[in-house]
């Protein structure tokens, strides 16, 4: 299998073809983005250790039978993904209240909700990816009620193990976001996860003190960025103490990689 042309850039990740044509390569960039484009910058070492930490939760997640499109890390900054078609809507779930629903429907930020919220919205930059409701999901044919009610329940499944999986290394997941994916197996479409998950895609924080060890650190420019991802990575037992490898390593890591 080779790397072909690239087929889509997002705002953190690109997408190679390979030469077959059921795979594809997912990169992660070190561009960081928020409020739909309105703020940018590159963080070196990002993406190197959200390409680590998804490979680590989406694994975990293959354990449990939750099918996704994860086959293989191939390095510091890619894997080998299946090519689904992608169903075009960002599912939110939310366990406690911050971020945009807090603005949206003055809710106080950190309300724990009484039970996880799915929210849906529109995978559309020019549009500001707009929350949309099932009936729009319905109307417009963005995807079948069958498939919701499958992803609906996925969804849980998919929240229940990982409040768990972060609980046990003190931290709270809050909200996240994931996307899912078409794949035809036997002539039927199937629908597995897609994209990341990672400190870009969901907030964490720390379960004694709150601190913030995802992607709101540089949307509320509270810095140290790469210092709370690999404390995430760290926590979860994929960079190992005795290993050293230190924001400063992971980044020197990567741009060996790169120059090769
Ligand atoms: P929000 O509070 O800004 O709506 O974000 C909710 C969660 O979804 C948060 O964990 C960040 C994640 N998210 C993305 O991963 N991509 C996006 O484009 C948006 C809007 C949110």
């Amino acid at each position: 299998m080779k790397k072909g042309k690239k087929i889509y850039e997002g705002k953190a990740k690109i997408i190679y073809a390979t030469t077959d044509k059921n795979l594809a390569i997912q990169y992660f960039k070190d561009d960081a983005t928020a409020f739909n484009n309105q703020k940018k910058t590159t963080i070196e070492g990002k993406g190197v250790l959200n390409n680590r930490i998804s490979e680590y939760i989406l694994s975990n997640l293959s354990q449990i039978g939750i099918k996704n499109h994860l086959v293989k890390r191939l390095n510091m900054r890619e894997q080998v993904i299946k090519l689904v078609e992608i169903i075009p809507i960002e599912f939110i779930i939310r366990n406690v209240a911050t971020g945009s629903i807090t603005k949206r429907l003055g809710i106080e930020d950190g309300t724990v909700l009484k039970e996880p919220l799915i929210e849906y919205c529109l995978k559309d930059d020019a549009l500001g990816d707009p929350l949309i409701s099932e009936e729009h999901i319905n109307a417009f044919e963005w995807a079948n009620k069958k498939e919701i009610e499958k992803i609906k329940k996925i969804i849980l499944r998919i929240n229940d193990f990982m409040i768990g999986m972060f609980r046990g290394i003190n931290i709270k997941l809050i909200d996240f976001k994931l996307e899912f994916g078409r794949l035809k197996v036997n002539g039927k479409n199937e629908i597995i996860l897609a994209d990341e998950i990672s400190p870009d895609t969901c907030r964490l924080w720390d379960s004694m003190t709150d601190k913030k060890l995802d992607k709101d650190r540089f949307r509320k420019d509270l810095g140290d960025l790469i210092p709370a991802y690999t404390e995430v990575a760290k926590r979860l037992g994929i960079l190992h103490e005795q290993s050293n490898i230190s924001a400063v390593n992971v980044t020197k890591l990567s741009s060996i990689k790169k120059r090769k």
